[in-house]
């Protein structure tokens, strides 16, 4: 790679001490090409990455008593807002009757199926999830400002490769640049909009938005950053949620036991959530194991400092990846068939504590929003298959040939940040009605 190394880790143990060692192995390089990317002010990027000095009103202020950088102090704000306490029951509590209230079927009905036609399992995931997630974080004023804003969403994601992964120029990623743009106005707008208009926000983007104006950022530098957060909070989790749904509905038998292990948490009027991510291990397998096959992303750090990695000696100026999807693919930790999706590879074992499986990375940079992500996506999928019936249909929404399943396989050959799509072509489509019976 340009006269560097590049080393790329596929061993499970050695990923441990790569994402532990935050001295010589950054991924602040690559932190800061996104928010470029989302649009923060370039002339605010040192101040962001600026560590606080003696001397200076920020050292040692009462906020950020270690005096991190105001990027990463940030992340220790997910932590804060998004790890178990608090923050995140309130942030749930909202959450999970945002997602009680669009998935019943009197809602549903309206905006999906409303004339009973083929929906594509895809774009109904991401219509119904990508607006609740963005609501529960931003409230109603961001859809008052941009009503299209979960589409814009949803075509950022499908070709965020062209941008993220090889920074083609606008002209040649255009859905994905011009909803980028939107994007990036609508929050800029809301960054701008006086605060009592945003006090049904989530406490996380209200202090972010606080802390980030008391620090001197510009709304420009703001709205790049929160940009950055509202795709991370949607772009994985309605296409894990799509692979969790397609695999439980090409298996009747997987389906009736599912629906049979979820039923005690809709005994009363409000969903029992806790019963869903505690006692449900059926469930639960199934989440860990579409999380392994469907995880694309890498992780990528830069060796900031010499650092022996696996008996070699590595310099400043290196890059270190770690190959998730190879990781995820290991016969030796996995098993058999660690092509195909198995409903019980993860069921009564300690797989998902294995350092090969990695689909929130690890270490410092670990996925905040993990424990939001498990919680929204295994409601999200109980309270569907509780509330709908689905039929399976053929390619592009025909009938199907002869009642035989269609291929559905994912697509490996686009270069991904997260949880891949399906192939072109594959993508399923079913038809959605109340659910009769149960
Ligand atoms: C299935 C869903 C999700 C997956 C697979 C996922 C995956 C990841 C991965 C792999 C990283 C780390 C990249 C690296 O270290 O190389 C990451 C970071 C991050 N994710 Fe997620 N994520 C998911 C959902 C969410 C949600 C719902 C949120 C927020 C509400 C979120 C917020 C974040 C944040 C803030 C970081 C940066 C952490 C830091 O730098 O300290 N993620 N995610």
């Amino acid at each position: 790679m340009m006269g560097e190394n590049l080393v790329i880790v596929t061993n499970g143990h050695d990923a441990i001490p790569i994402y532990s060692n935050t001295k010589s192995l950054s991924w602040a390089r690559f932190l800061k090409q996104i928010a470029g990317i989302f649009g923060i002010d370039m002339s605010q990027e040192e101040m962001l990455w600026h560590q606080p000095t003696p001397g200076e009103e920020r050292y040692f202020s009462d906020p950020n008593p270690k005096n991190k950088s105001l990027a990463m102090w940030s992340e220790a704000l997910y932590r804060q807002h998004l790890y178990p306490g608090q923050h995140l029951e309130n942030l749930w509590k909202a959450m999970s009757s945002r997602l009680q209230n669009g998935l019943n079927w009197t809602n549903l009905r309206t905006r999906h199926s409303g004339d009973g036609g083929p929906t594509m399992l895809m774009d109904f995931c991401a219509e119904s999830l990508i607006t609740e997630v963005t609501r529960n974080l931003f409230g109603e004023l961001i859809y008052e400002i941009e009503p299209s804003l979960t589409q814009y969403i949803y075509n950022l994601n499908e070709e965020n490769w062209k941008l993220l992964v090889f920074s083609y120029p606008s002209f040649a990623a255009k859905q994905a640049a011009r909803a980028k743009a939107r994007i990036f106005d609508a929050i800029l707008n809301y960054v701008q909009s006086p605060a009592e208009l945003r006090e049904d926000s989530a406490g996380l983007v209200r202090t972010y938005i606080n802390e980030h104006e008391s620090a001197g950022c510009n709304a420009q530098t703001i709205a790049g950053l929160l940009c950055l957060t509202l795709f991370g909070a949607n772009v994985n989790v309605y296409r894990l949620n799509y692979w969790m749904l397609s695999y439980i509905l090409r298996d009747q038998g997987l389906l009736e036991t599912i629906r049979t292990e979820i039923a005690p948490a809709f005994q009363s009027n409000a969903v029992n959530s806790q019963y869903i991510y505690d006692s449900c291990p059926r469930l639960c397998a199934v989440w860990f194991e579409a999380l392994r096959l469907t995880f694309g992303g890498v992780s990528v750090r830069d060796v900031t400092a010499p650092v022996i990695s696996h008996g070699k000696r590595l310099r400043p100026g290196s890059t270190v990846m770690i190959a998730i999807r190879e990781l995820h693919s290991n016969a030796d930790v996995f098993g058999a068939n660690v092509d195909d999706f198995s409903a019980t590879r993860f069921l009564d074992t300690d797989l998902d504590k294995s350092p090969y499986f990695r689909p929130f990375a690890g270490g410092m940079n670990i996925c905040t929003g993990r424990y939001l992500a498990k919680r929204t996506t295994l409601v999200y999928v109980a309270l569907l298959l509780q509330n709908l019936d689905f039929e399976i249909l053929g390619r592009s929404g025909a009938a199907l040939e002869n009642g035989k399943l269609p291929p559905h396989e994912i697509d490996q050959a686009i270069p991904n940040m997260g949880i891949m799509a399906p192939k072109k072509g594959q993508e399923m489509y079913v038809n959605i009605s109340e659910r009769k019976s149960g």
